[in-house]
């Protein structure tokens, strides 16, 4: 079986529908994204967190990368309030997590505070800009935050694609079913397009199972919709991958497009999952210009091997190349850009969304087909 240990040692397991929640009267009502990390952190998908995160530890995260014990932790998660809110909070006081009028979560309040949000827009994502997407979302949340440990009482129902949720202590005792000691994994919030395909194989070549972890939770608006990706995953899988090679099933986190950042985040979280490997390729959770291309990987140098704890496969950006008519990356591939198939992200989605068919070298015909239908299903009517 899986061998790797959970960040910190420990599978966090903090929910407990028994919970006696109904004496408490005061309550804080969540967004989508505290709703989604309440539920993480509960199901140990964020251990070592057991919380949302106190001051002391929320700077430390937003200033070393590490919790306040010098664990790595690279993205703040926080539970913010409006001010007017936290005037009614005490320390030492527990509060109901509610979220469309019914109760999720129990939080016992142990700090009550004013972040920084200039600082941890610099440092977390690298800019202040509000173009970005996730300094956008951070600015947008409240400018209090609440830390302290948590209970998750109730599980957040799955009307979409219910079939491929799976907590951590649940994909780790699948993969040692499955026999599987090495498991790579994958993270993605778009189709899997033959890049993808490329450096997931070339991973799969080396370890035993591939764990795709499609991330469902909010996205950018003009991201391809979650629905319509799971779609797509499924239609390639069927037809390209070896059935008991891969492993689908939903990651369902808020995405902060915090480029390097959310990529140690990302690796250390799918440990949490039960995979000794996870990949990195080019500008991994990257958006626009923020990030270069392997500053996803060069941040990994930071930190130690043992305090990382997951091997990382880093790859170079991949294409087809028409010359050497196999997918390739500089690494393998002597020919100059003119040989390249290479499409932006942006690219790709407006041709989806025109009913235009990318070539078969950027991604699988049985892709676009599911991408292209679901794409007009949910286009706005025009008259
Ligand atoms: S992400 O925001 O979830 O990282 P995406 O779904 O595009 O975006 O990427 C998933 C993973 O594939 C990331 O590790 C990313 O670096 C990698 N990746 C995407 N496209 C390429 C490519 N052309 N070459 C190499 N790696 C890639």
């Amino acid at each position: 079986m899986t061998e790797i240990k959970p960040h910190g040692g420990v599978l966090i397991q903090a929910y407990n529908p028994e919970y006696p929640f109904e004496g408490i009267e005061k309550e804080i009502e969540l967004d989508a994204t505290a709703l989604s990390d309440l539920e993480l952190i509960a199901t140990g998908a964020y251990s070592p967190l057991t919380g949302f995160l106190e001051e002391k530890d929320y700077n430390s995260v937003v200033e070393t990368m590490r919790l306040s014990n010098g664990i790595v932790w690279s993205i703040p998660i926080t539970l913010p309030v409006t001010k007017e809110k936290a005037a009614d909070l005490q320390i030492g006081e527990q509060v109901r997590l509610t979220f469309d009028g019914a109760t999720y979560g129990v939080i016992t309040i142990k700090d009550i505070y004013e972040p920084d949000q200039q600082k941890e827009a610099e440092l977390v994502y690298k800019t202040t800009e509000l173009a970005h997407p996730g300094v956008k979302k951070m600015f947008s949340r409240g400018n209090v935050y609440v830390g302290g440990p948590i209970v998750l009482v109730k599980r957040i129902k799955r009307t979409q694609f219910s079939e491929f949720y799976f907590d951590p202590a649940e994909t780790r005792r699948i993969f040692a079913e499955k026999g599987w000691k090495k498991v790579v994994g994958f993270q993605t919030r778009n189709p899997v397009h033959r890049a993808h395909e490329y450096i997931q194989k070339s991973a799969l070549e080396i370890v035993d199972g591939l764990f795709l972890n499609p991330l469902v939770g909010e996205t950018k608006a003009d991201d391809i919709p979650a629905d319509v990706r799971m779609e797509s995953y499924q239609v390639l899988l069927k037809n390209y991958y070896p059935e008991d090679r891969v492993f689908l099933a939903v990651f369902p986190a808020a995405m902060r497009y915090a480029g390097p950042r959310e990529a140690v985040f990302h690796a250390m979280v799918r440990k949490n999952y039960g995979c000794t490997h996870f990949i990195v390729g080019r500008d991994h959770a990257g958006v626009g210009n923020y990030y270069g291309t392997y500053d996803a990987q060069k941040i990994f140098d930071q930190f130690t091997r043992e305090e990382i704890d997951i091997t990382l496969l880093f790859f170079e950006h991949s294409f087809y190349c028409t010359k050497c008519e196999t997918m390739a990356s500089t690494k393998t591939c002597p020919h100059g850009k003119e040989h390249h198939v290479i499409l932006s992200g942006t690219k790709v989605r407006e041709m989806l969304r025109n009913g235009e068919v990318p070539p078969s070298t950027f991604s699988r015909k049985e892709v676009v087909e599911v991408l292209i239908k679901g794409l007009k299903e949910k286009a706005p009517v025009h008259q």
